[in-house]
């Protein structure tokens, strides 16, 4: 944070400095100084305080967002609670916080000591990285309040209110009050371990730049209280399944597939092909990891985190894939 306020001090102080320069060009006696001197420190002004808009906003964006209080709240740590928030971390989070490989890529294997840089993996190392954290009580966790862990799920901000880059991306604003408690009450009850790397997020001046672009428009916060619907067998409570089984961070808010963009390539829509399989086929697929026609699931598909579903929560992603979006 400190670097990048540095560096748009320094940015400050080059529009001063161009914007004098074109100054003085334009007041030249010689008429070649006047044009190309003037287009040219013109330019890099215009240029300059350019940087100086976005950095600027991409600055105040993340790391002054003014940001929702954390709630007051005690996670009573219940046994059911942690069961729930086993399940629930065992189909999402655990594919981005498990432990990485000696390469630095992630394991999707507990512990979940984190260390996976994706913005370097995903092509995006230019603008900073984005490490995942150590979810264990090894790590800084250990260090917030169960009212600050629960507004990072919620609201995307870390314990001093600053936007957590990627988080922000993904859909956990809408799980419910009662899910968020209960991944709190898993996390806490994991045995410490500890992370050889350094986590969270580094974001550059570049990055900075960028995010005051507008190129990766917030998320808003979430909102005060989330109710789960009702669990069944429905389309609704599929929707419900399809945010904490992570498939709408992939597959668009509706499931209707996403374009290429600077977040990943396109990731298309599943609702077609599913369309034409009856529930068991859909089941088998996506507890075998090959489609109807042979064609195994890419490695960028993570299929082995549906496949723990339950029956009648892959039933009711089913009746949800199968409805009018
Ligand atoms: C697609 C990858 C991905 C998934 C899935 C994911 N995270 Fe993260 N998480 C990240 C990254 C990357 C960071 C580092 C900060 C950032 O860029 O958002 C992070 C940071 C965090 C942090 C640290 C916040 C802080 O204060 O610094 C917590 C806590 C967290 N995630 C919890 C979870 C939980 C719980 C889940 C599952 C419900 C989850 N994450 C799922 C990528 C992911
Ligand atoms: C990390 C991103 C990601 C997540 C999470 C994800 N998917 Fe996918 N999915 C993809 C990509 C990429 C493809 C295309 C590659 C392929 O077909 O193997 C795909 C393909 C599919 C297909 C096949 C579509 C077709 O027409 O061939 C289905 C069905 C599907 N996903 C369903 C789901 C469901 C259900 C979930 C949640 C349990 C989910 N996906 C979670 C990225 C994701």
């Amino acid at each position: 944070m400190i670097g990048n306020i540095f560096i748009l001090v320094v940015v400050i102080a080059l529009v001063i400095l161009f914007g004098w320069l074109t100054y003085r060009a334009v007041r030249a006696q010689k008429l070649w100084v006047k044009i190309v001197g003037g287009l040219l420190a013109g330019l890099l002004t215009l240029i300059l305080a350019a940087m100086v808009f976005m950095g600027g906003k991409g600055i105040a964006v993340t790391y002054f967002p003014d940001e929702p209080a954390a709630p007051n709240l005690t996670v009573a740590g219940t046994p059911e609670q942690i069961v729930r928030g086993e399940y629930l971390v065992s189909l999402s989070c655990v594919g981005c916080h498990g432990a990485v490989d000696t390469s630095g890529n992630p394991s999707g294997e507990l512990p979940l000591t984190g260390g996976w840089n994706i913005a370097a993996t995903e092509g995006f190392g230019f603008m900073g990285s984005m490490v995942t954290e150590n979810l264990t009580p090894g790590g800084k966790l250990a260090g917030y309040s169960d009212g600050e862990l629960f507004r990072v799920l919620r609201h995307s901000v870390d314990q001093e209110g600053v936007k957590l880059g990627f988080m922000d991306f993904l859909p956990y604003k809408e799980l419910s009050d009662a899910d968020t408690e209960a991944i709190i009450a898993y996390l806490r009850s994991l045995e410490p371990a500890e992370t050889a790397v350094t986590t969270g997020d580094n974001m550059n001046f570049v990055g900075a730049v960028l995010t005051g672009s507008g190129m990766f428009p917030p998320s808003g916060w979430g909102a005060e209280t989330v109710t789960a619907p009702p669990e069944g067998e429905t389309a609704e409570y599929g929707q419900y399944v399809a945010t904490f089984g992570e498939c709408r961070g992939c597959h668009g808010p509706e499931m209707t597939g996403t374009e290429a963009s600077m977040a990943g390539p396109a990731v298309p829509n599943p609702r077609p092909l599913v369309g034409e399989l009856d529930q068991a086929a859909f089941f088998t697929m996506m507890r075998s990891g090959t489609k109807p026609d042979g064609t195994p699931f890419l490695e960028t598909m993570p299929w082995q985190n549906a496949a723990k579903m339950t029956d009648s929560d892959l039933a009711a992603l089913y009746a949800y894939l199968t409805a009018e979006p």
